[in-house]
């Protein structure tokens, strides 16, 4: 072994970086199982170094081998999630999705001091308390708020201005798959292309996508779309076509149980991580922070 340090994005993670003796990552990670027993440790990842004699084993020690905490309290991991351009959270109904997209946009809000917050909550349920703000869309208003967007889009996208695209705007969707389902086919086609066109282009613009669905089903994403997403949040436990579908290189770690709110997060280029949301200290200081962000 030549180093062990801390992994900061997690609670008890470690980094170890071993000499690898020209053992291949794959090779590695035939033998996770039996690496992991042997050393009491769970494995998250396994990498190359930038020097290829070495690799890096993220592993967690079994005694600590609990989810990750997402709060926005939890100040090293709120701060990852809020660099994600775009994020798609699927769980079966009261999972929990539409609590930890809260805490999402609550952690948005807390460490992304000037971002614009706009709120599209198809079942106009759990987002309902800020309708009030111009901000928000609920049921056969949330195309129009998915068009706003889009406008601010397609200007930034026109006007190339730095200076315009460094203010983060974040959109939530909650119940998209509801949403497009309910639409005749010229108007799912049109919400469809547009999330599509944000998710593809969206990122050097500095306008990003949460979408929350009960069931991520191709039929809801224009080719390819679904692919775009950076982070997928996955509560409760997922069906195993789901699991294939959204996780297929991860399926096999996906072997706990999940209850309210429990569940894994697959981060581009950062792997897999059991997590779960915190229960929201106070809901009023939360709700507040977010409607600031959405009076942007
Ligand atoms: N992490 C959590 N801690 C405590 N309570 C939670 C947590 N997550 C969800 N809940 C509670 O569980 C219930 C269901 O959560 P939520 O409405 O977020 O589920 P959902 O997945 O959005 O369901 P649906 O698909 O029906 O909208 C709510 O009453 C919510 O307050
Ligand atoms: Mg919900």
């Amino acid at each position: 072994m030549r180093s062990v340090r801390g992994d900061k994005t997690k609670l008890y993670g470690l980094i170890w970086g071993i000499d690898n003796k020209g053992v291949t990552v794959s090779a590695f990670e035939d033998k996770t199982e039996q690496l992991e027993t042997a050393l009491n440790f769970r494995i998250d990842r396994i990498e190359l170094c930038k020097k290829s004699t070495c690799t890096r084993l993220y592993v967690t020690p079994r005694k600590h081998d609990r989810p990750t905490i997402i709060s926005p309290y939890n100040e090293f991991f709120a701060k990852e999630l809020s660099k994600l351009p775009n994020l798609l959270c699927v769980g079966k109904t009261g999972s929990g999705k539409s609590y930890a997209l809260s805490v999402l946009l609550g952690i948005y809000a807390k460490y992304i001091p000037t971002v614009s917050i706009t709120i599209c909550d198809y079942k106009k349920s759990s987002f309902a308390q800020f309708e009030d703000t111009s901000n928000f869309y609920g049921y056969e208003d949330v195309p129009n708020g998915i068009r706003a967007f889009y406008q601010e889009f397609s200007e930034r996208l026109a006007a190339n201005d730095e200076e315009r695209n460094k203010q983060i705007r974040v959109l939530l969707i909650d119940e998209y798959g509801a949403l497009i389902s309910a639409q005749d086919k010229k108007a799912a086609d049109e919400l469809k292309t547009m999330v599509g066109n944000m998710l593809f282009m969206g990122r050097s613009l500095n306008m990003r996508i949460l979408i929350g669905v009960q069931r991520a089903d191709v039929e809801h994403f224009k080719a390819g779309a679904r692919d775009q997403f950076r982070a997928i949040l996955a509560l409760g436990d997922l069906s195993k076509e789901q699991r294939q579908m959204l996780f297929s290189d991860y399926k096999d770690k996906m072997n706990e149980r999940n209850g309210l709110g429990e569940g894994y997060m697959l981060i581009d280029g950062k792997g897999i991580e059991r997590v779960k949301i915190a229960p929201i200290r106070d809901f009023e200081v939360l709700n507040d922070t977010i409607r600031k962000a959405m009076c942007r």
